[in-house]
């Protein structure tokens, strides 16, 4: 592996793409930041160019200028993303993009061959039974950044195969647990972002407090660590600090705690197969008093179950579910639709739009065009 690592960061004006930025700036020399994208957020990626030296950027929004250092190449359009995640010179994608943006960027980037630090979850979940057998092929490595998966991965290594049961995913329960579900219905868009352990982008706190991010992650678990759906299960752990667990055959449990900072596993991500050398925070039981566990109650979050069974019937249904709810969150956090009617725009949307095989990105791409369009027709009677 070279040193420096040549990495280009997929969304890095996002929360994950800041983060890694602070993880290449907290070890001088091991990083050198090839390229970075951004949506529309012109202003910090031009910084960003400025401040790590970077030769290429990508911008979704072909309307936004900035003042980009002379010499960097700005690239704008469809193909801008393929372009740098596919770019055979790298040692490493990390797709920090949020929702479908991520999924043509992680073909191009797995077709390639390159390893890839994997934040965007939407990427496995819609087009895991393509990327997956690809990444066999090619020799792509997908190292999780999700702090869960990032737990069983560094659980797993030194683990025998038939050692493994299963894995438990914990989840914090958002920042509406133990609100009665008739109350989470109507939450303020404020209660359904005042997330109460992590800090993190908005799409990704709204799909926390749905727990549509952990049915998201139960289905990056099954393909990420080749597991069948009822080898994985989720706990509600509210303090976040045990970031997930392996169970093994013999009933016992391995875990992986730490602070909730999210630099931690995407530095695990990004010095992978090395060890990360910085420590961002300390875990320090005593100071943190008390660990709890608590089931999940399914029956509070139904989009956790939509997802769930969608994952279950595999083909264009994982792609369809996450779509829809991508429409659904836009249409909450624009205040057009409340929170409890998300779930009914993924629900209407899995009724109305037909499933097919998932195995070329064609029918993924129309599924997904199918599904854009259907929720957005839910969206526009829901809120009339
Ligand atoms: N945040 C966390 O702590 C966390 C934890 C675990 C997993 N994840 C996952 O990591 C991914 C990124 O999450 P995030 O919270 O960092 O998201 P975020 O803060 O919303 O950032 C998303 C990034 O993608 C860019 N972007 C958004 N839409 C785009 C589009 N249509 N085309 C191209 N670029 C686009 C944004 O650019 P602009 O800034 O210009 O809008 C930004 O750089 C998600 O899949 C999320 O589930 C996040």
């Amino acid at each position: 592996m070279r040193v420096p690592k040549q990495i280009t960061i997929l969304g890095s004006t996002g929360s994950i793409g800041r983060a890694a930025l602070e993880v290449v700036a907290a070890s001088p020399g091991a990083f050198e930041v090839v390229a970075l994208s951004a949506l529309s957020n012109s202003t910090l990626l031009a910084e960003q160019a400025a401040r790590f030296g970077v030769q290429r950027v990508a911008i979704g929004d072909e309307a936004r200028s900035a003042d980009f250092p002379p010499g960097v190449v700005v690239l704008r359009g469809a193909g801008a993303l393929d372009d740098l995640a596919g770019d055979p010179d790298l040692d490493l994608v990390l797709n920090a993009l949020v929702g479908s943006s991520g999924l043509k960027p992680a073909l191009a980037a797995v077709r390639t061959g390159n390893r890839v630090a994997v934040a965007n979850k939407e990427s496995l979940v819609m087009a895991g039974e393509l990327l997956i057998p690809m990444a066999s092929v090619t020799g792509s490595e997908l190292i999780p950044v999700d702090s869960e998966h990032s737990a069983i991965f560094r659980c797993l290594k030194g683990t025998r195969r038939d050692e493994v049961d299963g894995v438990t995913l914990t989840a914090s329960g958002g920042p509406l647990r133990g609100m009665s579900s008739e109350a989470s219905a109507t939450a303020s868009l404020d209660d359904v972002l005042n997330h109460p352990t992590w800090n993190m982008g908005r799409k990704v706190t709204v799909d926390s407090a749905s727990m549509f991010n952990k049915g998201l992650e139960v289905m990056e678990a099954h393909w990420l660590f080749d597991l069948p759906y009822d080898r994985i299960a989720v706990v509600v752990h509210p303090q976040s600090i045990v970031h997930s667990l392996v169970r093994l055959v013999d009933g016992s449990l391995l875990a992986h705690l730490g602070e909730p900072d999210m630099k931690v596993p995407i530095q695990y991500a990004m010095f992978y197969p090395d060890p990360p050398p910085v420590a961002f925070g300390r875990c320090d039981l005593g100071a943190i008093g008390g660990l709890s566990f608590e089931p999940l109650d399914e029956a509070c979050y139904p989009c956790y179950g939509l997802i769930v069974e969608a994952g279950r019937i595999g083909g264009t249904a994982p792609a369809i579910a996450a779509t829809a709810d991508e429409v659904a969150v836009g249409a909450f956090t624009d205040e057009r639709i409340r929170f409890g009617q998300i779930a009914s725009v993924i629900e209407a949307t899995l009724d109305g739009v037909r499933f097919a095989p998932a195995d070329n990105m064609d029918h993924i791409l129309a599924a997904e065009d199918e599904a854009r369009v259907y929720a957005l027709g839910v969206v526009a009677q829901l809120a009339d």
